[in-house]
């Protein structure tokens, strides 16, 4: 299917996996059996268990901090709330967390690294459920079947494993009232339909606030403050504050009025020295050789702001990584 007729389904190409996942399903229920008989089966398959279920999540922190840049308050909140939920072994709800940042901060990489940290298949683990919002959710003509799909995604997978990682990006893009139905699963029940959906970890991601971010740190800065300064409780509040009001998406969203979000993550805009740090690391992760003016030249194709002071980058690393691309191979 193209990426345009794909786009366009929706919902339905949700359907389409449910169809293909309700015989994975089937097949779940005879791996039981067939594990009877062949007690190697989870060697060579993914299974929910120790074997391919990451419990020592210690380098985490380590792993953000040397890959993504400029991002302290992210790698840190990040690696602290992942860490001490897998850690619990009686969490009280899931951990559900809302990344906020303009584009290209790293919300969908640190997303990935989480995902690398707790499955042995890495992103390809069938327990990292990635979905985009513009892309598996934008059926707005039939809201009541979105809603069920989407039920039905957290219901299904979360039978396949008690630890799933379900990531949304473009949150904000959702129909208005869609995101309501994941409530319940991410509240404090112990059990929906006899269900625990409490080890599981939620993350969302959007753009939202990432005007308030960008202000913030321009104030911070403008009064001599060092990046590393800025504490997370300050403009925890302004987001939280930020997605109540927002018009659009969030608006009335159920998970926003009722608290669910346990931590909100900011990504900070970048700077021109984190702007090469990406592109030093895309060069090296190709294999190619370069010199520091390369860099240089890199960073110059790009905008910053504000208009004064020229500090930040304007749209993160996304298109550095796009100019690595177009660079001579070398
Ligand atoms: N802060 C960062 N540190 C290191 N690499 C970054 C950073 N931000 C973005 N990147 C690089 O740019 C790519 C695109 O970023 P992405 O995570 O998709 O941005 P977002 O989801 O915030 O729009 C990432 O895969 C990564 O290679
Ligand atoms: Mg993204």
């Amino acid at each position: 299917m193209s990426k345009i007729r794909s786009i366009r389904a929706g919902c339905s190409k949700l359907r389409t996996r449910q169809f293909l996942t309700k015989i994975e399903q089937f097949s779940t229920q005879r791996r039981k059996s067939i594990l009877m008989w062949n007690p190697d089966f989870c060697k060579n398959n993914e299974c929910c268990n120790d074997q391919w279920l990451i419990e020592d999540l210690s380098g985490l922190e380590k792993e953000l901090n040397e890959k993504v840049f400029g991002q302290h308050l992210a790698n840190k909140l990040v690696s602290e709330a992942v860490k001490s939920h897998i850690k619990n072994k009686d969490p009280k709800s899931p951990l559900v967390m809302s990344f906020h940042g303009r584009t290209g901060t790293a919300k969908t990489f640190v997303s990935q690294i989480v995902a690398n940290s707790l499955f042995k298949k890495r992103i390809k683990s069938k327990f990292y459920q990635f979905k985009v919002a513009t892309i598996h959710f934008k059926n707005n003509n039939n809201l009541k079947e979105c809603k069920d799909e989407l039920i039905k995604h957290i219901q299904y997978n979360s039978e396949q494993c008690y630890r799933m990682l379900f990531v949304f990006d473009e949150f904000d893009f959702m129909p208005v009232g869609l995101s309501d139905v994941m409530t319940p699963f991410l509240d404090y029940h112990a059990a929906v339909d006899g269900r625990d959906y409490r080890k599981n970890i939620f993350i969302f991601l959007s753009n939202v606030a990432g005007e308030v971010i960008n202000d913030y740190i321009v104030r911070h800065y403008e009064s001599n403050r060092p990046r590393e300064s800025i504490v997370s409780k300050d403009l925890e509040k302004y987001i939280a504050i930020t997605d109540l009001n927002s018009k659009g998406r969030f608006d009335d969203s159920k998970i926003i009025n009722t608290k669910l979000i346990n931590v909100y993550v900011p990504f900070l805009p970048l700077e021109r020295k984190h702007v090469k740090q990406c592109a030093e690391a895309e060069i090296k992760k190709k294999n190619y050789s370069f010199k520091k003016s390369t860099l240089e030249a890199i960073a110059n194709e790009l905008d910053y702001f504000p208009d004064a002071i020229p500090w930040f980058y304007a749209t993160g690393c996304k298109s550095v990584v796009n100019l690595v691309d177009q660079l001579p191979s070398d």
